[in-house]
């Protein structure tokens, strides 16, 4: 099953595990991961607290709490300085990173936003190659629903554009 493309608000999609694009303290902040905990509760930020942070182009786990699904998997993005600093590297590692921990405990479907395409900076039509290159590659080995939910329209029309191969599943 290729990856599938969704458009809209990822704490809204019932899936398995649940990526946050996270910063290194796993204490919160704005875009997906204000969304992420202000949909979860007051649980997630209790829980995240107890993991002593995690380093760029890691992942930890926590439960899901108030989202619909049953882990949330807190990815740290690179900052994109120019993409002279191996952020491709460590964005490819977080993608790696998610799946991999999903697979170890049984998920068998996934969501994931476009991590570092945001407050980041990350070019987005890098970001959404880089999610192309990796999720794929995982799917050439592993059975999982993969999801990569784009914010917005535009966003959504530009992952369609650079993954053909995507099947596309909208709002
Ligand atoms: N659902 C899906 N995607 C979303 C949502 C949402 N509710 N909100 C934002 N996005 C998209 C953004 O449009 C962007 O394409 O998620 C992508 C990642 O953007 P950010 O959330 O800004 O994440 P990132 O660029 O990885 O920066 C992480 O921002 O929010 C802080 O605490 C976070 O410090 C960390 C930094």
């Amino acid at each position: 099953m290729p990856l599938i493309l969704r458009e809209g608000d990822i704490t809204t999609i019932p899936c398995d595990a649940m990526v946050n694009a996270a910063n290194t303290s796993l204490l919160g902040g704005g875009g997906v991961d204000g969304c992420i905990h202000r949909a979860a509760g007051p649980g997630l930020l209790e829980e995240c607290r107890t993991l002593g942070g995690c380093e760029t182009g890691s992942a930890k786990v926590t439960a899901g709490y108030n989202l619909p699904c049953q882990y949330v998997i807190h990815a740290v993005g690179p900052v994109w300085l120019g993409g002279i600093r191996g952020e491709r590297r460590q964005l490819e590692s977080c993608y790696r990173t998610a799946l991999a921990l999903a697979a170890e405990r049984g998920c068998r479907s996934i969501a994931f936003p476009l991590i570092s395409a945001g407050v980041y900076g990350y070019p987005r039509d890098r970001a959404i190659r880089v999610a192309g290159d990796i999720i794929g590659q995982f799917l050439e080995t592993h059975e999982m629903d993969v999801y990569l939910v784009l914010y917005t329209e535009s966003a959504y029309r530009q992952a369609c554009r650079l993954l053909p191969g995507a099947v596309r599943r909208g709002g």
